[in-house]
């Protein structure tokens, strides 16, 4: 899981660094897949199925209002000043990675920058709270507290994860709750922890592609996500370089 976490950060990396006006999502989405062939490993949410449905890409590229899931597409071009989630995971030797940033393409407006850097530091206070003997509500909690103090909300929806042998495992990992709440976290246990925070509403809705989940009141959303190893001296980071 450590090469696996690796892999993902340094596509992340790369990603981060093209992102510039005028570039569509599909080739970031190509750079992403070819990358991560190169190094052995093989995309994780391409051909990744809920609830029936197939996620058609190898990259989630969520713009501006769009939360999470949004699709690659070879008509959608990055424009000055739009805010970027990019969210991207792989499997390597038979277990997982994922990892998300968000990234702005130019110069963006105060408020989408305070939005990205409550939805980062809510991120990091979850992962503050990722050791033995804590329980899952104390990250929980960690999270909605550093959004809501900021005005912002964070997205019921959508939630975090355990992560290992599938990309999706339990326990839940949500990005709201009380301190002292759910599972007990144990040494060894690895999670996606993965805070979704709207400037508005935290209610979304999916678009007609059955994957694009937006917010409903049409503000920015900002997505931050790492996976995360518990182990007896707090959380080790797999998916930073
Ligand atoms: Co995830």
């Amino acid at each position: 899981m450590r090469k696996a976490g690796q892999i993902v950060a340094r596509v992340l990396q790369e990603l981060e660094a093209r992102v510039r006006p005028g570039i569509t999502t599909a080739e970031l989405d190509r750079v992403a897949e070819e990358l991560t062939l190169k190094m052995g490993a093989v995309p994780a949410f391409k051909g990744y199925e809920v609830a029936g449905r197939v996620y058609p890409a190898a990259l989630c590229i969520s713009i501006n209002e769009e939360v999470v899931h949004g699709i690659p597409s070879r008509s959608r071009r990055l424009e000055e000043g739009d805010i970027v989630g990019l969210d991207f995971g792989v499997c390597y030797q038979g277990v997982y990675g994922d990892a998300a940033v968000t990234v702005a393409v130019g110069r963006p407006d105060e408020e989408s920058k305070r939005l990205m850097d409550v939805a980062r530091a809510a991120l990091w206070a979850g992962i503050q709270e990722a050791r033995a003997g804590n329980r899952v509500g104390d990250i929980s909690a960690a999270i909605q507290e550093t959004v809501e103090a900021a005005g912002f909300s964070v997205v019921r929806q959508f939630v975090g994860h355990g992560i290992g042998e599938r990309l999706h495992e339990d326990p839940q990992v949500p990005n709201f709750g009380r301190r002292d709440r759910g599972e007990r976290l144990v040494e060894g246990m690895a999670l996606a922890i993965e805070p979704m925070v709207n400037a508005g509403t935290w209610e979304v809705d999916v678009l007609q592609d059955g994957w694009t989940a937006v917010t409903r009141d049409r503000r920015r959303s900002a997505h931050f996500e790492h996976s995360i190893l518990v182990t007896a001296n707090g959380a080790e980071v797999l998916t930073q370089l």
